[in-house]
């Protein structure tokens, strides 16, 4: 009989990466999205790729009493929980939407699987916990930071309430703390659908590529790094997809250490802007329009992961490189 697993946010940008590397594993999938940051086509899209369509559900996970009734109907071996706001900006607008659909939507959705006594767990965080890193690379162990935006405080927030509820029930947990997901499926039948003016590099990139955007701007060119530029752990999503895949067949086969696990998701090796925006040209043959400006607020210099415990733990390595990712980007943007 397969698993189960509900996937939350499963049609959003990593979560959609993830239910096709769940079906092609034999996994049967439910999804629960309230499509506030994806599309419903994603859904046919997955379909197309892997065969199988997924069960959907149109649901919110901040209504409470949904979120228990859904338990109540579904018996699930295991969750996967995407489901969340993510610009760093718009959480500093915006903190009391972001505490409430990141914060009181997980709470929900755990108390519902104690109730259910559903125990596996897997987390999306993010390295954003980790602020400026004093040491690079950046292990599991580096010290949290305090948090720049209500977002990372969310995910600080979120592994602490999976601590405290490990401490008393049975749940077992794996918190995947991601470095900077990008690219897009293969295929280029899914892939990073920003609404609006994209926060995020790769996509102001492509974009920039494609036209739609008249030039990139280059957040400062004063940092202490090798072209002044800020330097990030870019990690194709699909790599990102199969790290969930290995964590959760870790707390399903009870091979966990304890009930509480957190693994840096990245490459381990870092990019400037300047570096990525080159390696963008290489593989699309396009000369990209771009200008330096000054700073972003609240940006970090850098950050790249030490992924020893994913490598040696989890056995999952990170097997694209900034290159594969930005082609599989490009590729998907021009579907657009
Ligand atoms: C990358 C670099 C920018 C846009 C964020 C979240 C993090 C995670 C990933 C969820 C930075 C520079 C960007 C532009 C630029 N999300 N940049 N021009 O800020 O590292 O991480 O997304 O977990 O939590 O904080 O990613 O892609 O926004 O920026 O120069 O138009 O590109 O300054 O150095 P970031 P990003």
């Amino acid at each position: 009989m397969a698993k189960k697993i509900l996937v939350t946010g499963g049609l959003g940008f990593i979560g959609s990466h993830t239910v096709v590397e769940l079906q092609s594993e034999g996994f049967e999938v439910v999804i629960i999205d309230n499509l506030y940051n994806s599309k419903i086509e994603v859904l046919d899209n997955i379909t197309k790729i892997s065969g199988v369509k997924p069960t959907y559900i149109n649901l919110d996970l901040r209504d409470k009493n949904a979120v228990s009734a859904f338990f109540d109907g579904h018996k699930v071996d295991g969750v996967i929980h995407f489901a969340a706001s993510k610009a760093v900006g718009e959480s500093v607008q915006k903190p009391l939407e972001y505490y409430e659909n990141n914060i009181a939507a997980l709470i929900y959705v755990l108390s519902a699987m104690q109730k259910n006594k559903v125990s596996n767990f897997i987390f999306s965080s993010s390295c954003t916990v980790y602020g400026q890193a004093d040491e690079l690379p950046i292990t599991e162990n580096a010290p949290i930071k305090f948090a720049e935006s209500p977002y990372g405080n969310t995910k600080q927030i979120g592994e602490e309430i999976i601590t405290d509820t490990t401490k008393t029930s049975d749940l077992n947990a794996i918190a995947l703390r991601y470095f900077n997901p990008t690219g897009a499926h293969p295929s280029a039948i899914i892939g990073e659908l920003p609404i609006g003016v994209p926060q995020n590099l790769v996509p102001f990139i492509t974009q920039t590529g494609a036209g739609i955007r008249a030039e990139l701007s280059v957040f400062g060119d004063d940092y202490p790094t090798v072209d002044g530029t800020a330097v990030r752990d870019y990690i194709h999503v699909v790599d990102l997809a199969k790290a969930h895949i290995v964590a959760l067949k870790r707390l399903i086969g009870g091979t966990n250490k304890t009930q509480f696990e957190t693994f840096n998701i990245g490459t381990g090796k870092g990019n400037s802007v300047l570096e990525v925006i080159k390696a963008f040209e290489k593989v699309s043959g396009k000369s990209l329009n771009y200008k330096i400006v000054g700073r972003r607020e609240g940006d970090i210099t850098a950050a790249y992961a030490d992924t020893t415990l994913a490598n040696n733990e989890l056995g999952w390595k990170a097997e694209q490189s900034i290159e594969d990712a930005l082609r599989d980007a490009w590729k998907w943007q021009q579907t657009l």
